[in-house]
């Protein structure tokens, strides 16, 4: 989660601050995605049901200009839990409705989790934002959300030739358990990875 000293061109992950995701970030995430995921975008229908439906939740890296979070100037990786996507109209409106000014979100994780396993759905950073942090810290934020809901392990999946991608989760402790031969459209192995969430995360 150490920002990189030799990349000056990445903002420093102190810089930004990671959140639980809400309804009103889908439209923003759904942008993100299709500039990632080109060929396997998600809607905005979709991460709307990634956001709000069971066992799902999701994390954004906001800037820390964005007066959402008083305290984002470091990178907490406590989320804000109080207004969670799909929540009843209440006090959290006002801020659903600044966040719909804040159109830009430089990255976010969504996790599924049913019992002691949860499955990391999507990752992703921008690419001006890559290396410097971010990635680590919306995992670590994602970590400490799912563990609190009872999980004890978390699955993926991550094309084999994706690099960027293995290298990211070797680093945060993802073992490779087993693979599925052309999972992908472009005939690509899929990698499942699992990580073990043992006292220290
Ligand atoms: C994978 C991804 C989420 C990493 O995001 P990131 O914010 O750049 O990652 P971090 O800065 O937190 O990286 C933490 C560590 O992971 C490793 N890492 C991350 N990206 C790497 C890369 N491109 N090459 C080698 N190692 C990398 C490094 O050890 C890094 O620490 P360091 O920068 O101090 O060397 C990002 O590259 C991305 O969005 N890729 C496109 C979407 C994608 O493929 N998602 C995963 C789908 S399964």
């Amino acid at each position: 989660m150490n920002p990189s000293a030799d990349r000056p061109e990445a903002s420093p992950a102190s810089s930004a601050g990671v959140r639980l995701a809400l309804a009103a970030d889908a439209a923003a995430i759904a942008a993100l995605d299709v500039e990632l995921f080109p060929d396997a975008a998600w809607s905005e229908a979709q991460v709307l049901e990634e956001l709000s439906g069971y066992g799902r939740r999701g994390w954004v890296v906001v800037p820390a200009q964005s007066g959402l979070r008083p305290d984002a100037g470091s990178t907490r990786v406590e989320p804000t839990r109080e207004v969670p996507a799909g929540a009843p109209s209440g006090p959290g409106d006002a801020e659903a409705v600044a966040l719909l000014h804040e159109r830009s979100l430089s990255g976010y994780v969504l996790m599924r989790t049913v019992g002691e396993v949860s499955d990391l759905q999507r990752i992703g950073v921008a690419p001006s934002r890559q290396r410097a942090g971010l990635a680590a810290a919306l995992l670590a934020a994602a970590i400490a959300g799912v563990r609190e809901e009872g999980a004890e392990r978390i699955l993926l999946e991550v094309a084999e030739d994706n690099a960027a991608a293995r290298a990211f989760y070797a680093r945060a402790g993802f073992v490779e358990i087993d693979r599925r031969p052309r999972y992908y459209r472009h005939e690509v192995d899929a990698l499942v990875l699992e990580k073990v969430l043992g006292d220290g995360g």
